[in-house]
């Protein structure tokens, strides 16, 4: 029972799926939800769930508890009062333009690059260099011989960093021989560090970066030069023509079924394999992923105890077990929930468990036509970018497990207005689910405030970004922080005067 199956156009789906809405099955289901809707008004009507900082005063007798349950699924309060503030300071100069180049391979899956590449636009800045656009990992896990100009509107990205970097094509024909340093920046790095990395200039006149995921600090670095983070990041990346239409395309279709989640379902393979998390699976299948752990060199930890990284919160959760988190949120079983993963692992095996209690999950390819998918099927990083647009897009997004995508979109919906984020607190779930599973718990009223008010502050409303870790130290000090573009508070996202 999913959204469109490939329709051939846009119009024959949102016809036929209005007549669905019609049919007397879906009568009875809106009855059915309406029910649902009042024994959980009844249950929260204690404790109102309000991820906001300022609240809307209810007036006596006016109270409508639908429209507040529907409000607290789906509303995000219209970003709080705050917006994004990108322009640069005053003293902000124009580029000139550098005869001294900065080449860069980025690497890593869509989001790593996206990040990478903002980031070096600011390196690029910080030593007075022209950038050369980009080359993307060829030889990473997504095996996707896609170039920059594939992904990413390059005259857009261009034009749109004319203030800020100056950017080429190529490297002019005559230092294609020229000698290169090859440099492996610093992760977490400093304005004062690529200031001394500047003094290759004095005998090199490129300077090749094989990798550019994290190579600048999250925090203590220029206002002007976070800005310009956030200008790259999110006005100057833009998606080219094909992506960005087509992911245009999915977002209206979806959107004409009203309200949609996007579900960063991140059991996948490699996740799964990655992580050592085989909670639920049968012998052959953690063989499977055991295995594949084995063969992939760069994945450094081998022996995994499943059951402890478990209960440590560090498994992404199940399909099984977002379906009941989704449900003991509130969110009706007639919800749309937009897919926006690769190959679920175990496909319907698990997915199912899902299903059964939100029948109407759309995925790319229930979404789409056999000819708009094409393009994409076998470029993985193309079809990422289209989950992007829609998770960005969507009303509520909800990631199953942190990672680059899941920081991405949280990130960029907080900059345009932070749009409704939950984020899962995998650690608590598990105790929760463990229960459920041992007979101590059931699905319900009472599961349903337990999550409900473990999730009121986990919903991406406003606040600063987090610092690193207590008693981290080092490195592991800038590892633990929070990720800049995960949240660029208060840089590039100020409260607007108006309120
Ligand atoms: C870049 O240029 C500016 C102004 O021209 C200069 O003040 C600054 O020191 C230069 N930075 C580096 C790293 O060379
Ligand atoms: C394990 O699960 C997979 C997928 O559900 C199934 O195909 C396979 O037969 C199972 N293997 C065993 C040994 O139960
Ligand atoms: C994994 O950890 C759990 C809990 O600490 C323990 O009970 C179990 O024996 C461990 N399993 C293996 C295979 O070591």
């Amino acid at each position: 029972m999913v959204a469109v199956r490939s329709s051939s156009s846009s119009s024959s789906h949102s016809r036929s799926h209005r007549s669905r809405f019609l049919s007397p099955s879906s009568i009875s289901r809106y009855v059915f939800v309406l029910i649902g809707f009042s024994i959980l008004v009844f249950f929260f009507s204690q404790s109102q769930i309000s991820d906001v900082i300022v609240d809307k005063p209810l007036v006596a007798g006016e109270e409508r508890p639908q429209e507040e349950l529907a409000d607290r699924l789906w509303d995000s309060s219209a970003g709080y009062g705050f917006q994004p503030c990108v322009k640069p300071t005053r003293k902000y100069e124009a580029p000139k333009i550098w005869n001294r180049y900065l080449t860069v391979r980025s690497n890593g899956g869509l989001n790593q690059m996206r990040t990478g590449i903002s980031d070096m636009v600011a390196v690029a800045r910080i030593m007075n260099a022209t950038l050369v656009i980009p080359q993307l990992d060829k030889r990473s896990f997504w095996q996707d011989s896609s170039t920059f100009a594939d992904i990413f509107d390059e005259a857009h990205f261009i034009s749109a960093l004319q203030g800020d970097v100056h950017i080429v094509r190529e490297l002019p024909k005559e230092l294609e021989a020229a000698p290169r340093a090859r440099k492996h920046f610093s992760s977490w790095a400093s304005v004062n560090y690529y200031v001394e990395v500047a003094q290759l200039w004095k005998d090199y006149q490129v300077i090749h970066v094989p990798k550019s995921d994290s190579r600048l600090g999250n925090n203590n670095l220029p206002i002007d030069i976070q800005r310009l983070r956030c200008r790259a990041l999110y006005q100057a990346l833009r998606f080219s023509p094909p992506i960005e239409s087509l992911g245009k395309k999915l977002v209206e279709r979806l959107r004409s079924s009203g309200h949609y989640i996007a579900l960063h379902l991140r059991y996948e393979k490699d996740m799964l394999s990655f992580t050592g998390c085989t909670y639920g699976l049968n012998d052959s299948e953690a063989e499977e992923l055991k295995i594949m752990r084995e063969n992939t060199n760069h994945w450094k930890l081998k022996n995994i105890n499943s059951t402890e990284q478990r209960a440590g919160g560090n498994c992404p959760l199940t399909p099984k077990e977002v379906g009941i988190f989704l449900r003991a949120l509130g969110y009706p079983p007639s919800t749309w929930i937009y897919i926006a993963a690769g190959e679920i692992f175990g496909g319907d095996t698990y997915l199912s468990d899902l299903r059964s209690r939100f029948p109407n999950l759309v995925f790319k390819d229930t979404l789409t036509t056999k000819e708009e998918l094409e393009k994409f099927a076998s470029h993985a990083t193309q079809a990422a970018a289209l989950d992007y647009i829609i998770s960005v897009e969507s009303d509520v997004f909800i990631p199953s497990h942190t990672g680059n995508m899941a920081r991405s979109v949280e990130g960029h919906r907080r900059f345009i207005g932070h749009r409704k984020t939950i984020n899962p607190d995998r650690k608590r779930l598990v105790e929760l689910f463990d229960k459920i599973d041992r007979g101590e718990l059931e699905e319900g009223p009472k599961l349903s405030s337990l999550v409900t008010e473990l999730h009121k502050h986990r919903q991406g409303a406003p606040r600063k970004r987090y610092g690193s870790l207590p008693g981290a130290k080092g490195k592991d000090r800038l590892r633990t922080e929070e990720s800049f573009y995960e949240n660029p508070l208060p840089e590039c996202i100020c409260h607007s005067k108006r309120h």
